[in-house]
């Protein structure tokens, strides 16, 4: 649905140039939900505002439902962005108008007749839950209602995909939890394609099909939810990943850990179990083919999208020549192994 062809951004000129956007190729299929995650100042802003053309490209082709935005007029494009919705940190709502004049406003733009945004204002207050603050201003609601109210005014032209710069950035977790559901609501429901970019995994593993990593203006990773938060697949993305989950060696091992076997140490493993893979049993499998025994140094459960992923750490307790055994057996199951470290065995 949408699709960045060798699209960068390059602010200013000369010496004060900054390549914010380094060339990425992107694409959002119909229908998903895509994360773009990075740090601050990575380009994820730049990249959401070159997709409407809000930043036009320095270079590269956008593509909004197989038409090619910057190959438009200027008319061209101001029709085009019908097709695409967006919502702010800010919300940047007019706060002179009521919530229903807010959200009637690209309708005026656009010519509707005052019936007709009647007609199509109502029921996008009820869907966002707004039906009685109608003849509210945005002074009088609280963030996450301003939002929702963002949210009715960039699905008023009916937009095929709506795009979210840190829509939830300045709610509290709760509300965010609450906006979150409404986005995940209006994709399936509408079939809306929503492009968002956060700085929170807890957004991308809360509602995202895919996700995308970018850091220093380059895309560094792109994968499917579900593969990223089991087997990121760059540095940066374990990275991430380690960050949000809090899984780390506790201390004193970390300050034991040596990167290199030698001759008496004892791997330290990072396990990812997905799906039904159950951890005991494979523990206790080790403990039985193997005659090992392995000590949990960390364990957990997550929930992604109603999939369980499991997490530990662990130490595999035996003679090198077996622990290694042990490992070839681990890589052939469906599991990611890490093998985070060695440690010196005190027996
Ligand atoms: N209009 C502009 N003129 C010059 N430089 C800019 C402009 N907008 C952004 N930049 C620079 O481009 C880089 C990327 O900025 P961008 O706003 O895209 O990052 P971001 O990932 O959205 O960061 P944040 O998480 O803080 O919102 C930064 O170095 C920023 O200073
Ligand atoms: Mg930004």
């Amino acid at each position: 649905m949408i699709k960045l062809e060798n699209v960068s951004k390059i602010y200013g000129q000369g010496s004060g140039a900054v390549h914010a956007l380094k060339p990425v190729d992107l694409h959002v299929p119909k229908g998903s939900i895509t994360g773009v995650i990075g740090t601050s100042g990575a380009g994820k802003s730049t990249l959401i505002r070159c997709v409407n053309l809000l930043e036009r490209p320095s270079t590269g082709r956008v593509l909004v439902d197989e038409q090619d935005l910057t190959a438009l007029s200027e008319s061209g494009l101001r029709k085009a962005r019908h097709d695409i919705g967006m919502i702010f940190q800010h919300f940047n709502l007019l706060s002179s108008r009521t919530v229903f004049a807010n959200v009637a406003l690209p309708l005026e733009l656009m010519g509707i007749t005052k019936r007709d945004i009647r007609d199509r204002v109502l029921p996008l207050l009820e869907l966002t839950g707004l039906s009685d603050k109608a003849a509210s201003y945005p002074a009088e609601l609280s963030g996450g209602q301003k939002q929702r109210v963002a949210i009715a005014r960039a699905l008023a032209s009916r937009p095929k995909v709506l795009l979210c710069d840190e829509a939830t950035s300045a709610l509290d977790p709760q509300t965010t939890a609450s906006i979150l559901t409404l986005l995940r609501d209006i994709n399936t429901q509408l079939g809306l394609t929503i492009l968002l970019i956060t700085h929170e995994m807890e957004v991308v593993k809360t509602i995202c099909d895919q996700v995308a990593l970018i850091a220093n203006g380059e895309l560094v990773e792109t994968a499917e939810v579900g593969d990223f938060f089991t087997a990121p697949r760059t540095q940066l993305g374990r990275t991430f990943l380690n960050d949000y989950l809090e899984l780390e060696p506790p201390r004193n091992l970390l300050e034991r850990l040596l990167e290199a076997p030698g001759e008496r140490t004892h791997p330290i493993v990072r396990l990812a179990f997905r799906g039904d893979t159950a951890s005991a049993p494979i523990i206790s499998r080790l403990s039985r083919e193997f005659d090992i025994e392995v000590s949990i140094l960390e364990a957990r459960i997550e929930d992604i999208q109603g999939r369980t992923l499991g997490l530990m750490i662990a130490e595999l307790m035996g003679p090198t020549a077996i622990t290694q055994d042990v490992l070839t057996f681990l890589n052939k199951l469906d599991l990611h192994v890490e093998v985070l470290g060695h440690v010196q065995r005190n027996d």
